[in-house]
């Protein structure tokens, strides 16, 4: 993300959120339905999309530049919206830089202890499943129920194209998921583009029950600007959410047709 001199400090205060691309939206939603009167920045890297198929090497590189572009403009945190980006990124990013830095996972954790005697479909990009940081995951929950991890090359990039209904992402749903239909008990949405396509998944999957780390992210945010005092107060003591905040939505593909997609997708139904 560059900035010019006479833009430095333009987002003082904000929290910056990123992803490969519009999937982070799914998290940022979650961020501003818990944190109503704070600012946000969000950025997709909808020019680079997708992650999930890259190198590592690759990943943290991108996610650097958009981490330090940030700092620059003055955010306060940084949400990084993004599993692939968080595998790749986020120990080296924490130990870098001094600000919070929070991060998601594949929502393993929950899915193995609410269904110990099932199968947890884990989907995730291949770059995720791949790291260390999933592997470790992976490995403390694989005594605790059936967990099989599925890559799924292509669904990131479908639904990067902009409709969640399109024949592409059906298309790409049925060849993934078929298989696991009426075998997985619980499904891991370890992508953040991914709950935008919740109910197709639904259709193929049936009850099984889905997971992913909207929330629990939101929660985390929350927790670590609390300890550590940033917090953005109230306007005043009579008002209990004070003034909404503002979420401000930037691309790689800076063009208005892409910032329109990504306010459609903030403000959809999923
Ligand atoms: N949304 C991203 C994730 O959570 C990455 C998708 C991609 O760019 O491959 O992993």
């Amino acid at each position: 993300m560059e900035t010019k001199a006479a833009d430095k400090r333009k987002y003082e205060g904000y929290i910056g959120v990123f992803d490969s691309g519009l999937g982070g939206i799914s998290i940022l939603r979650s961020l501003t339905d818990l944190l109503p009167n704070e600012d946000f920045i969000y950025y997709g890297d909808s020019a680079n999309a997708p992650y999930g198929e890259k190198t590592k090497a690759q990943v943290r590189e991108l996610s650097e530049n958009i981490v330090s572009g940030m700092i620059n403009d003055g955010v306060k945190a940084i949400v990084i919206a993004c599993n692939t980006a968080t595998s790749a990124s986020a120990s080296y990013l924490r130990a870098k830089y001094d600000l919070p830095i929070i991060g998601v996972e594949p929502a393993l954790k929950p899915a193995a202890l609410n269904d110990k005697d099932g199968t947890v479909l884990v989907m995730a990009t291949p770059v995720t499943l791949s790291l260390e940081k999933y592997q470790k995951l992976l490995a403390s929950y694989s005594d605790t129920a059936t967990c099989v991890s599925l890559p799924c090359p292509g669904l990131a990039s479908a639904i990067e194209h902009g409709e969640p209904g399109s024949e592409e992402v059906k298309g790409v749903l049925e060849g993934l998921l078929r298989p696991y239909s009426g075998k997985a008990t619980s499904v891991v949405l370890g992508c953040t583009h991914y709950p935008f396509v919740r109910k197709q998944i639904r259709e193929i999957m049936g009850d099984a029950v889905l997971y992913d780390s909207a929330e629990g992210t939101a929660r985390e945010l929350k927790r670590v600007l609390e300890r550590e005092h940033l917090l953005k107060a109230p306007c005043s003591d009579t008002e209990k959410i004070g003034v909404p905040g503002r979420i401000i939505f930037r691309s790689s593909l800076d063009t208005p047709e892409e910032i329109a997609i990504y306010k459609k997708f903030y403000a959809m139904d999923f």
